[in-house]
């Protein structure tokens, strides 16, 4: 399976902090944004990969992530002329995707708990319809939500909805079959202009080939696209680095564990840093793994 993260967009609610920088490139504790969908692609089993920046940044995402190869995966980079809607990866990613099935992940978006690599691994595996993962939230106005039966089954999509029906969202992190362009290509641009993910979504619901996987309590979702939700989300990475002594989302932690890297890649992507990061990556090479 091949992956898409979407990167893109004005980054105006933090203006003017993405006035020169683009948001997923800001960091979240002691890393960039975007290693978070990175790791969890990774934890997925998803090496190629393409990303998809705003207008005239990929050029920096290239400077800071590469061609990927240095942690055993494969990126490739593509631009989005204007914030024209989520569904839009399909689309400007149809040459990339050469009708494989894909996943979608959001830039902003950060998974981490337990149980969570075989819940990613699982969707991964799927290679038609659509397979989805909803965590539930208090404050439901803000996402995509979807209503679940008692069985577990879909019955409703809705987009940031005033009256919510119910308090899943629909997290940042979609797994489609090959058909998903088709599909994007299908639907309407919403009344606010954008070519919505949920949009595509319904087809999949009204097929009767959306699956959702609820996320249990132990796993923990987050999306950091304001300010105190950057905030937040460097606070809970920096709790769970300094009460356990391990990283979260560590791309180069994660590429080693899954055997795409040596110890010695290792080492010689350590000697760049002089810090506490270059020393926790010694530190794996001492571990049992
Ligand atoms: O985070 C999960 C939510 O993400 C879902 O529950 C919603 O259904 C989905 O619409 C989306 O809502 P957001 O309000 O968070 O979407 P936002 O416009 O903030 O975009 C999310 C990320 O995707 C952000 O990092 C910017 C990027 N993006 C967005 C659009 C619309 C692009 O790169 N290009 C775009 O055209």
């Amino acid at each position: 399976m091949k992956g898409i993260i979407l990167a893109g967009g004005k980054g105006s609610r933090l203006y003017p902090a993405t006035r020169a920088v683009s948001k997923h490139l800001l960091m979240i504790y002691d890393k960039p944004l975007i290693y978070y969908p990175v790791s969890t692609f990774l934890l997925a089993g998803i090496t190629e990969v393409l990303i998809i920046t705003a207008k005239d940044q990929a050029r920096s995402y290239q400077a800071l992530l590469g061609d990927g190869s240095q942690w055993g995966i494969r990126f490739s980079y593509a631009e989005q002329e204007s914030a024209a809607g989520i569904a839009e990866a399909f689309l400007i990613g149809e040459e990339f995707l050469d009708g494989s099935a894909c996943a979608l992940a959001l830039g902003d978006n950060i998974f981490y708990g337990a149980g969570l690599t075989g819940m990613l691994q699982e969707m991964a595996g799927r290679t038609s319809g659509a397979s989805v993962m909803a965590f539930q939230v208090n404050d439901p106005q803000r996402f995509g939500i979807v209503e679940i039966d008692a069985d577990g089954n879909p019955l409703s999509l809705e987009e940031k909805p005033a009256n919510p029906r119910a308090n899943w969202a629909v997290t940042g992190l979609y797994f489609y079959g090959p058909d998903v362009a088709e599909v994007a290509r299908s639907v309407k641009p919403s009344a606010r202009g954008e070519l919505e993910i949920t949009a595509v979504n319904q087809v999949y619901l009204e097929r009767g080939e959306l699956n959702v996987v609820r996320l249990p309590r132990g796993v923990t979702w987050l999306d950091a696209g304001t300010f105190d939700s950057m905030l937040e989300a460097s606070h809970f990475v920096q709790t769970v680095e300094k009460r356990q002594g391990l990283k979260v989302s560590c791309i180069e932690e994660v590429a080693w564990r899954r055997g795409l890297i040596s110890d010695g890649q290792v080492r010689d992507l350590a000697a760049a840093f002089n810090n506490e990061y270059r020393d926790y990556l010694l530190s794996l090479l001492d571990q049992p793994s």
